[in-house]
């Protein structure tokens, strides 16, 4: 039977990296307080990069990508799929999975968008990895690429403070052997309204508020409870336990989101790669993102178990066990 594993990841940030004191001090001549004390003590967020205005999630993803395809040591006219998570894409259409293919300079491969907010990167991997086991596609470039920046409300200091731009992709190929173990996805429509970005375009203007909205203590409440629930699910269908686990990379939303993860998993907090501090919230690029930072930073080898976990608006959550 067809197996799929990741062969090569890369990632990409934005070069403005603004500090929780710049931002402050920004935030502070619109009449906005806040600090890098507050930020780090109940996010552990210290930085996040923003993109600069001419610089859309495809150019991100793009880079991303390209860094992911020469670890794998792949040209991008070998691949057969392209699958972009994001939910700020550069237009309503087409999708940015075609703005990133024609940046690649290559053409005929199927492209498409997903959209699970936060969850995206878990949702796009799963997908790939089910067209591959189908026989659909042999090697696939997933991505997650962001620019949380252009849908920030800066006037709201209970979500601005939170999130950032870039993008992180991974090369996904057939192959015999076991990478990707299991994977299962899920989402609750009863609650649209915790975390959305409610507007839309009609009739040429913005109709409703494009800005994020997000009830932060709801979002945490569940956060905690469905990602204990989905790792366990899937590593029951993987045949493995928590003492399996090398490497766990949850969204990087929230410090104490994740270390109260790792500890309901009764994982040591050595085992959590941690890249919030240094990114913020980056939705659909953050899995991706802390990938590619752990496995070129050499903390992450070939042959590690690895378990990533998504959550975020819809509301999704997802989870995917696989081996590097
Ligand atoms: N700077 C200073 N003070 C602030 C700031 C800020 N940036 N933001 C809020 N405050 C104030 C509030 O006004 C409030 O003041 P008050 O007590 O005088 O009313 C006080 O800080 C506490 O606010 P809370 O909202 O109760 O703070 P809480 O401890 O819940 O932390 C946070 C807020 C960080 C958003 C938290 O709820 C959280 O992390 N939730 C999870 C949501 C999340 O991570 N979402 C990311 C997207 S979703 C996802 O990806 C899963």
């Amino acid at each position: 039977s067809i197996h799929s594993r990741i062969t090569g990841t890369g990632s990409y940030l934005p070069p403005r990296r603004v500090s929780n004191a710049d931002f402050a001090a920004e935030l502070a001549q619109r009449g906005i307080e806040t600090s890098d004390q507050w930020i780090v003590e109940r996010t552990g967020i210290r930085a996040r990069h923003f993109a600069a205005p001419d610089v859309a999630s495809s150019d991100l993803a793009t880079h991303a990508a390209r860094h992911a395809l020469e670890a794998a040591g792949v040209t991008a006219d070998q691949i057969d799929l392209i699958i972009v998570a994001t939910s700020t894409p550069d237009m309503i259409f087409p999708s940015t999975a075609c703005l990133v293919q024609q940046k690649l300079g290559v053409h005929g491969c199927a492209a498409f968008d997903v959209q699970a907010v936060c969850s995206g990167f878990v949702y796009a991997l799963t997908v790939a990895d089910s067209m591959i086991k189908a026989g659909a596609a042999r090697k696939a470039l997933v991505i997650g690429a962001e620019v949380f920046s252009r849908i920030l409300d800066f006037n709201d200091r209970t979500t601005c403070v939170l999130f950032g731009d870039g993008a992180g992709a991974v090369v996904l190929e057939a192959s015999d052997r076991p990478g990707l173990l299991a994977s299962e996805l899920h989402a609750d429509g009863r609650h649209v309204g915790i975390l959305c970005t409610p507007g839309t375009v009609a009739g040429g203007q913005v109709l409703g508020d494009p800005l994020l909205k997000m009830d932060g203590q709801a979002v945490f409440k569940l956060a905690v409870g469905v990602l204990e629930s989905v790792a366990r699910s899937v590593l029951e269908k993987a045949g493995r336990t928590e003492a399996d686990i090398d490497w766990l990379i949850p969204h990087q939303a929230n410090i104490r989101i994740m270390q109260g993860t790792a500890k309901k998993l009764k994982l040591p907090l050595d085992k959590l790669v941690v890249t919030v501090d240094e990114h913020g919230n980056t939705s659909a690029a953050s899995i991706p993102l802390a990938l590619d930072h752990a496995v070129r930073g050499g903390r992450i080898r070939p042959g590690d178990t690895v378990m990533l976990e998504g959550v975020g608006g819809g509301f999704t959550w997802g989870a995917v066990l696989l081996d590097l």
